[in-house]
C-alpha cells in the first residue's frame, strides 16, 4: 500500500509548483497551487520508467496505439464505457488539444460558450484564437453548490458553434450527474453545437459521485483526457482524443497533425500504459486519503474559519473558497496569503465569477495541508 503521508521533499527537482513558486508568488510560499500532488506516482509507473530510462538510447518513440487500448480497457473499467480504440487519437497534452478543438470546429469570430468560473485554459483557448467567449456563468447556492444556469445556456446556444465542458468542473468541485449531463447535451445538439468534454479529473471522483463520461450519451460530442492528473505523472504529457464520428475525427486529426500536437514524448505511452493497467489499487487508494483530506478542511475550516465558504467537492484535490466574508479585494487576499507563506491560485484567474475566491490544492500529505490551513488561518485571522 501507498503511504500517502510520507512526505516527499520536492524543492530542486524542477517543479513548477514548488522551484516556480518564488517567482509566482514574490516570495517562499507553501506551494498549494498548480494541479500536481506532493504524492509519488504509483510504484508500477515508476517501475517501468526507471526500466526504460537504463536503457541508455532515447530515439523517437513508438508504442502510442497499445496504450489508447489500455486507456479504453481503464475507461470500461473505471466508468463503465469503453470508447472504440480506433476512435482514439494520441493529443500531446488535454490544453494543446482544446486549443485544436478551437481550431478545427470554428472560424475566427464564432460564438463558444464556457462556464466560468472555469480552469484558464478554456477562457484562453476562446479569447486568444479570436473566437466570441460567450459566458454562462455557474450559479452558486447558498451552500456553495454550483449548478448550470438553464436559460442563460438556452439563450446562448442559437449563437454558439462550440460548447467547452468541463467534467468533472474545476474550480467548483461538481462531478456533473447523468440527468444534468443529459439535458446539456440535448440542448447542444438541438442547435447543433459541438460539446468538446475535458475530463482529466475524471477518474478522481469521489465514490458517492460516479462519473458519466459525455460521449457515453452523446457520440458526437469530442472527449479529451490523459492519466496526468489522476495517476500524478501530469509532467511526463500525453493526452488521448474520444471521436466517434469518422469525418470530424480526420478533420480533427488533421488539424492535431497541422500544430503538430499529435506526437507524445518517449515515456509517454510507457508510463499511461502502467498507470492503466497496473495503477488501480493505487487510485482507489489515493481516492480515499483524497476524500479524507477534503472533510478534514472542512472540518477545520468550520471550526477555524467559520467565515470562509467551503463545498467538500465532489473529486480529486482542489478546494474553491469563498473569502467574500472578509470584506476584501483580490489584491489585498493576495497580499495577506503572501505574508502568511501561502501559495494559492487567486479566483479571478478562473473568471471575473472568481473575484473573492481562491483555489486550494489539498493534494498532499495530511501534515502538509495542516500547515496549509494554519497559515490560511494566519491570512484570514
Ligand atoms: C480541467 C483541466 N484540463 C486540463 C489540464 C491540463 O492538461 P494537460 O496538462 O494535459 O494540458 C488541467 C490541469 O490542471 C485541468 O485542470
Amino acid at each position: 500500500m501507498t503511504d500517502f503521508d510520507r512526505v516527499i521533499p520536492r524543492r530542486g527537482t524542477g517543479a513548477l509548483k514548488w522551484d516556480g513558486a518564488a517567482a509566482r508568488f514574490g516570495e517562499e510560499v507553501l506551494p498549494m497551487w498548480v494541479a500536481d500532488m506532493d504524492f509519488a506516482a504509483p510504484e508500477a509507473v515508476q517501475a517501468v520508467l526507471a526500466e526504460r530510462v537504463a536503457h541508455p538510447i532515447y530515439g523517437y518513440p513508438w508504442g502510442g496505439t497499445a496504450a489508447l487500448a489500455a486507456g479504453a480497457n481503464w475507461m470500461e473499467r473505471r466508468h463503465g464505457w469503453r470508447p472504440d480504440p480506433a476512435h482514439m487519437l494520441l493529443v500531446s497534452g488535454v490544453v494543446p488539444g482544446l486549443f485544436a478543438a478551437v481550431r478545427a470546429f470554428t472560424e475566427t469570430g464564432d460564438g463558444i460558450i464556457v462556464m466560468p468560473p472555469i480552469y484558464p485554459p478554456f477562457l484562453s483557448a476562446v479569447r486568444e484564437q479570436g473566437r466570441e467567449l460567450l459566458m454562462a456563468p455557474l450559479q452558486r447556492d447558498r451552500n456553495g453548490r454550483y449548478e448550470m444556469d438553464w436559460e442563460r445556456l438556452e439563450a446562448l446556444l442559437p449563437r454558439a458553434r462550440m460548447l467547452l465542458l468541463c467534467s468533472p468542473h474545476n474550480p467548483s468541485g461538481r462531478v456533473w450527474g447523468r440527468a444534468e449531463l443529459q439535458h446539456l447535451g440535448e440542448l447542444a445538439r438541438r442547435q447543433g453545437v459541438l460539446v468538446v468534454s475535458d475530463e482529466i479529473h475524471a477518474d478522481l471522483a469521489y465514490a458517492e459521485y460516479p462519473h458519466t463520461p459525455f460521449p457515453s450519451l452523446f457520440p458526437d460530442s469530442l472527449l479529451l483526457s490523459s492519466a496526468g492528473k489522476s495517476f500524478n505523472i501530469a509532467g511526463i504529457g500525453g493526452a488521448f482524443a474520444v471521436l466517434a464520428d469518422d469525418r470530424q475525427r480526420h478533420r480533427y486529426a488533421a488539424e492535431l497533425r497541422r500544430s503538430q500536437i499529435h506526437e507524445i514524448n518517449l515515456f509517454a505511452p510507457i508510463a499511461m500504459a502502467a498507470a492503466w493497467e497496473r495503477g488501480g489499487a493505487w487510485q482507489e487508494g489515493l481516492r480515499t486519503y483524497l476524500a479524507a483530506n477534503a472533510h478534514h478542511l472542512g472540518q477545520r475550516l468550520a471550526a477555524e474559519l467559520p467565515a470562509l465558504g467551503y463545498r467538500v467537492p465532489e473529486f480529486g484535490y482542489l478546494a474553491w473558497l469563498d473569502l467574500r466574508a472578509l470584506g476584501l479585494d483580490d489584491g489585498a487576499i493576495a497580499q495577506r496569503l503572501r505574508h502568511a507563506g501561502l501559495g494559492l491560485n487567486p479566483g479571478p484567474d478562473f473568471g471575473p465569477a472568481g473575484a473573492g475566491f481562491v483555489r486550494l490544492n489539498f493534494g498532499a500529505p495530511r501534515i502538509v495541508l495542516d500547515e496549509g490551513i494554519d497559515r490560511l488561518c494566519r491570512a484570514c485571522g
